[in-house]
């Protein structure tokens, strides 16, 4: 049975997809963007997440699931913001098989409230079955579940494929009968698709470039978001042109995920010798500009609140 705490998560994720407004969550690379993260949520009004992906855990400084929660403890408020454990693959993307189980249910000892499973580099029927399984490890501890269905691209070590030749081809784009089919298979809450947009690049000679202007399938995601009946997440979230942002938004996809954004402008300013805080403050700016000028999110957690009935 759900607890209270992620039946308001879902209740939450619902309301934004069924009024057109995102749920931003924002990636934790390193520790100390945990603060500029609650804090900024808490600043301008909105709702949101923090989230960590495996690869953030010995490619970047994550350190572990248990370091982020406690970090997370430390400037949470919780009207403002949840936990999410992001992306942990069952083929991970340098095509090792991951003991993702293991950490999925390290994720829900440690009080995270929602867990990704990322089985796109499975088979269709392979996918689903990851995902069924981790819904019946987290569904009894009240852990909401996302899933991917689609290839999200840009985290391979390999080379990418010219931009404008897969948006063209819709190659690897997610199909609204197989996401209707996927959901209902596996019982996930919320569905990671793939629509046009592209990860960051995270190899250490690759991390600093500016990434490529994606544009999104606005007509595919309402048809996504009509055969699936769920909140959809977008992956990929930074630097994508906004006029498709807000399109997509308002078509359904509920949660936008953002890692680099926020990421670089902390790295640049650590190069350039700054401090920590240098690093927090430039995040925080970053952070300022997405949930204000790209994403148009003041006050968004009591428009929110009034559409579940709670009070502000
Ligand atoms: P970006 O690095 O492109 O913002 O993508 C973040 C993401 O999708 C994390 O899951």
């Amino acid at each position: 049975m759900p607890s209270n705490r992620s039946d308001r998560l879902a209740r939450l994720m619902r309301a934004a997809t069924e009024n057109g407004t995102a749920v931003p969550a924002f990636n934790v690379p390193y520790l100390p963007l945990v603060r500029p993260i609650c804090e900024a949520l808490e600043r301008h009004g909105a709702f949101g997440l923090a989230e960590v992906a495996r690869l953030e855990l010995y490619k970047f400084e994550a350190g572990s699931l248990a370091a982020v929660a406690e970090e997370y403890d430390r400037w949470a408020n919780r009207r403002n913001d949840a936990l999410h454990l992001d992306h942990v693959p069952v083929i991970d993307e340098d095509n090792l098989t991951v003991d993702y189980t293991a950490l999925i249910a390290e994720g829900i000892a440690l009080g995270y409230d929602s867990v990704m499973v990322d089985g796109s580099r499975l088979s269709f029927e392979g996918n689903i079955d990851a995902a069924a399984r981790v819904v019946a490890m987290a569904h009894p501890e009240g852990v909401l579940v996302e899933a991917e269905l689609g290839a999200v691209l840009g985290h391979e070590s390999g080379p990418m494929p010219p931009y404008d030749e897969l948006f063209a081809t819709k190659r690897g784009f997610t199909e609204p009968d197989q996401a209707r089919s996927y959901v209902e298979q596996s019982g996930v809450d919320w569905l990671s698709v793939s629509v046009g947009s592209v990860h960051g690049a995270i190899a250490p000679s690759t991390k600093g470039q500016t990434k490529v202007t994606a544009r999104l399938d606005v007509e595919r995601v309402s048809e996504l978001r009509a055969a699936t009946g769920v909140p959809l997440v977008l992956h990929g979230g930074s630097g994508i042109a906004v006029e498709y942002l807000r399109a997509a938004i308002g078509a359904g996809m509920a949660k936008v995920n953002v890692a680099t954004d926020i990421r670089q402008p902390y790295e640049r300013a650590l190069a350039a010798g700054g401090s920590v805080a240098d690093g927090q403050a430039a995040a925080a700016h970053a952070l300022d500009r997405l949930l204000t000028d790209v994403l148009q999110l003041d006050g968004s957690l009591a428009m929110l609140q009034s559409l579940i009935g709670e009070r502000s």
